[in-house]
């Protein structure tokens, strides 16, 4: 939420900074600014898309090798040039760049308007640089120090840059709650929110922690702790491929990442499992392995496509380790005051691992004694670095705002952890683990055919790409498959669309059936496929239009829909991780015939580190 980056060094900034805004703007994108020293702090600041501040900025030539940049997910202000960041000091030798939220602004502006500070935005953030320029004023401290001051004084999350006019050779960053990471050259630095706009530049990276304070000159990096104590930073090497952030001659990220989940689900099962000997190796949580063996209870937090991984999750865990699992918003989770024991086992899903909510659900996880396990795609981020184990998901940076290979390496993970958890609770015999796992290394072969369905798929959303609502139906693991496509739809079409267990169609939505409802059903040849027939004549005794996701060769569900699209015939536990590929495609086709902009549609973002 929020995307900032920064550099100081010898080249100049503009390029580096503009690059690595158009990287970050997966993060927000209502508006876009830069500031630069060059003679004097230079600040311009568009509300839009950062293509509408490189058009505002085409005529003015931008040198200066200190400055930063910012792309803007609207919290405290509406979207608008005067709410852009970067934000300045009233006497504009001062200026700061921000993602996060500053809960308590508010007592801290009354205060500095009572001094005769004036503000020109409606920002959280515009308040902080007025606070270091007031200390600055009061105690003639450098800026390092009344920044330090300044961040003792606030409640909040916050990643912030900050240049000086009166120390131009300095860019001061600090972060609490919210991602910073410094890239580290030869005399010069990078600061930018995650690695993507320094990985053309440096492998090596710093990430900030909470309450770390960074004094970063061209050749020398300061790192304190906001209560003056000094740091030893800890340089980590990026592995990270510059081909990953490019569309790679697709349209769009989203239908490069859809395409490359052959790949993503091969690389999250890489090592990790041996079909011949029926086992599954999982490094990161081996440690655990007395805890997974006894474990009481597993509760799943997470929030939005992340949410509906852990669904999966739910049944593969409950079918094979025999474990009761909860899955919870941690939105919610983190505010009723959950029953936690330390008997319990708390995992966390997160692609990006910085999402507020998630983050504070396992922290009230920690507290209460209970274990807590990260399944996170970004490496190094904020979970991660909290939990007391994890599993990477290895999908690759995902640019595309709606989730697609981020969610099927998910499923990937839980389907490993499942599986893991049986294979030390005896809760599968060895020689149906060899079955399971031969099939499961197969599965990147059937994503890949069944990506075949395209042309089809993009027929089919042709006919329904005007259609107001839409209902995606779906049985025992493939209900969470129903409300991820449902959510696919919606995020980026704007359709409103719902997902449902099947069954329940009669206790509500089979009011909304008529002749204008496309009513999408995952009718896999699995154990509830005669249940999910049935419900299909329900929706067709009335009218509506029923698209069906078969197991290939299926007759009896060929005859009654109007539209089906095939996937390979796979065993029940991987049934999500083929089912969801048609309905991704779907989304996407809608979208794209409706002019929406697939990689940002409105009002999201992909990393949310607000709650
Ligand atoms: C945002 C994104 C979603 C994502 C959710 C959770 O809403 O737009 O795609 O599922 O956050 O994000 P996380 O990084 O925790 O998986």
């Amino acid at each position: 939420m929020c995307g900032i980056v920064g550099y100081i060094g010898y080249r100049e900034a503009y390029p580096i900074i503009i690059k690595g805004l158009h990287r970050l703007e997966y993060r927000g994108y209502d508006s876009a600014g830069i500031a630069l020293y060059d003679k004097g702090l230079k600040v311009y600041k568009k509300a839009g898309k950062v293509s509408d501040l490189e058009n505002f900025v085409k005529d003015i030539n931008l040198t200066g090798s200190v400055g930063m940049g910012h792309t803007r997910w609207a919290t405290h202000g509406a979207p608008s040039d005067r709410n852009s960041h970067p934000h300045s000091s009233g006497d504009r030798k001062l200026s700061i760049i921000h993602n996060g939220i500053i809960e308590n602004y508010g007592v801290i502006k009354e205060a500095l308007l009572a001094k005769g500070h004036v503000f020109k935005s409606d920002t959280d953030t515009e308040v902080l640089i007025h606070l270091v320029e007031d200390i600055q004023t009061e105690t003639g401290l450098d800026l390092l120090e009344a920044v330090r001051i300044t961040l003792n004084k606030v409640i909040g999350a916050y990643a912030i840059v900050i240049m000086s006019a009166a120390e131009p050779d300095v860019l001061i960053a600090a972060r609490k709650g919210s991602p910073m990471v410094i890239g580290v050259g030869k005399g010069e630095y990078f600061v930018a929110s995650d690695a993507t706009p320094i990985i053309e530049y440096t492998k090596n990276v710093i990430y900030l922690n909470d309450n770390e304070i960074a004094y970063i000159h061209r050749d020398k990096l300061l790192i304190k702790n906001i209560d003056n104590t000094v740091q030893t930073p800890y340089v980590h090497e990026l592995d990270m491929k510059l081909e990953a952030l490019e569309k790679g001659g697709y349209d769009h990220f989203m239908l490069k990442e859809i395409y490359e989940q052959p790949r993503s689900i091969r690389d999250c099962l890489r090592g990790r499992i041996y079909p011949a000997q029926g086992k599954v190796q999982l490094g990161g949580i081996k440690d655990y392995i007395e805890k997974l063996k006894n474990v009481d209870r597993i509760i799943i937090v997470a929030c939005g496509t992340s949410w509906h991984a852990g669904l999966v999750g739910e049944y593969l865990i409950e079918e094979y380790a025999r474990v009761p699992v909860e899955v919870e918003y941690a939105s919610e989770f983190r505010y009723r005051n959950p029953i936690i024991t330390p008997k319990d086992l708390v995992i966390a899903i997160s692609q990006s691992g910085e999402t507020a909510d998630t983050m504070a659900a396992l922290e009230i996880a920690k507290e209460r004694g209970a274990t807590i396990f990260g399944i996170c795609n970004v490496v190094g981020a904020s979970i991660p670095r909290i939990t007391d184990a994890g599993v990477y998901t290895h999908a690759g940076p995902e640019i595309g705002v709606a989730s697609t290979k981020a969610f099927t390496a998910q499923v990937t993970v839980l389907t490993l952890i499942a599986f893991y958890i049986a294979q030390q609770r005896g809760t599968i015999t060895q020689s149906k683990l060899v079955e399971y796992l031969t099939e499961l290394d197969e599965i990147p072969a059937l994503v890949e055919r069944t990506l075949l369905c395209n042309d089809h798929v993009e027929k089919i959303a042709a006919q329904f790409k005007d259609s107001n609502n839409c209902l995606f139906l779906g049985r025992g693991s493939s209900f969470p498959v129903a409300l991820e496509g449902a959510l696919k739809l919606k995020e980026i079409s704007y359709v409103h669309a719902e997902g449902y267990p099947a069954a329940e169609m009669k206790h509500g939505p089979i009011a909304l059936i008529d002749d204008a409802l496309p009513v999408i059903f995952i009718a896999t040849k699995n154990s509830s496929y005669e249940k999910v027939v049935s419900n299909i004549q329900e929706v067709k005794a009335r009218g509506g239009h029923v698209i069906a996701i078969v197991t290939e060769g299926d007759v009896e569900v060929r005859n009654m829909a109007e539209y089906v699209i095939e996937i390979p015939q796979t065993d029940d536990a991987f049934v999500p991780l083929l089912a969801t590929i048609p309905l991704q495609l779907l989304a996407y086709h809608i979208a794209v015939m409706r002019g929406c902009n697939v990689d940002q549609p409105r009002n999201l973002a992909k990393s949310v580190t607000v709650e």
